[in-house]
């Protein structure tokens, strides 16, 4: 069966990736011109926490409900709490994907596009996408639209590249489009999401991206279990390139808040570091 998201809605995984979202697209508005962001994985607007697939998985129970219920007081995590709508710490009926988030955060002069390759999760996207804005969501390939839509006319704005990892070798395909859409566009933020299995793994991820020689990477991860796991994924991490000034402070208090709540054991751990420099050595 093909990955679908309403499992993990709401996940650690997903509140972190989103805090990071909602940091980068916050610092492109500290600006008046317009930016362009792309969803290449895109999934749908909102996800229903009741629907059987939600409640069998439990993971937003153990993550974004735990949060919320948790009255954590960081504010590096008060902007994620009210744009998902749990400012008021009340049990969410609705988890927003990263189109609802985005969509939301939009001004008159930014633009969007989300790619999603189901058919169902992309027209639903576009349903919940309805009047926020200068938004467009196709069916299709995400990998196909980076170098279809890069760059963009705005000269500034952020990707996300959100991929469902369901096949052996798909950090190669992520590697390889990335690389692509970053000489094409050496400007853009772009935020890629990768799963974190193992220590081994995660240093091979590191590694991989490390020998792009691409500068201005910063890698954000976070795990709530031990490494080898059986309980699914050990923690999940974000490469963030070209970050936006302060996001290396803001995403350690944000993530070690995060832990302490969805990781009462402490198993786990919080590493936001610098991948690469400023400037690659020639
Ligand atoms: C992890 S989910 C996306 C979650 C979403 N970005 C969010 O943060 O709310 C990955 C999505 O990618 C979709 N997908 C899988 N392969 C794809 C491809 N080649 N191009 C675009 N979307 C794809 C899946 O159907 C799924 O909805």
């Amino acid at each position: 069966m093909k990955y679908q998201h309403i499992y993990h809605a709401g996940n650690f995984a997903d509140v972190a990736k989103h805090v990071a979202l909602l940091y980068c697209l916050d610092a492109l508005k500290r600006k008046d011109a317009g930016f362009f962001a792309l969803d290449t994985h895109a999934g749908r607007g909102l996800y229903r926490l009741q629907a059987p697939e939600a409640q069998k998985s439990g993971e937003a129970e153990r993550g974004v409900q735990r949060l919320v219920q948790s009255g954590v007081e960081e504010p590096a995590l008060a902007r994620y709490l009210t744009a998902i709508g749990a400012a008021h710490r009340t049990r969410l009926a609705h988890y927003p994907g990263s189109p609802a988030l985005i969509g939301a955060a939009l001004r008159p002069q930014d633009r969007a596009l989300f790619v999603e390759l189901l058919p169902a999760e992309a027209r639903a996207a576009e349903r919940e996408a309805a009047g926020v804005g200068r938004v467009r969501t196709e069916i299709g390939d995400g990998f196909a639209a980076l170098r279809a839509h890069l760059p963009p006319i705005e000269h500034r704005g952020l990707v996300l590249i959100d991929p469902p990892y369901e096949n052996v070798d798909e950090m190669k395909t992520v590697l390889r489009e990335f690389a692509d859409a970053h000489r094409r566009w050496p400007s853009g933020i772009f935020l890629i999401w990768y799963p974190i299995l193992s220590a081994v793994q995660r240093r091979s991820v590191h590694a991989r991206f490390d020998a792009l020689r691409i500068p201005k990477i910063l890698s954000a991860d976070l795990a709530i279990h031990a490494d080898e796991t059986t309980l699914g994924l050990a923690g999940s991490g974000l490469m963030i390139v070209n970050p936006p000034y302060g996001a290396d402070e803001y995403l350690l208090t944000a993530y070690e808040a995060i832990h302490r709540c969805l990781s009462p054991s402490g198993a786990g751990y919080v590493e936001v570091a610098r991948l690469t420099p400023e400037r690659m050595a020639q």
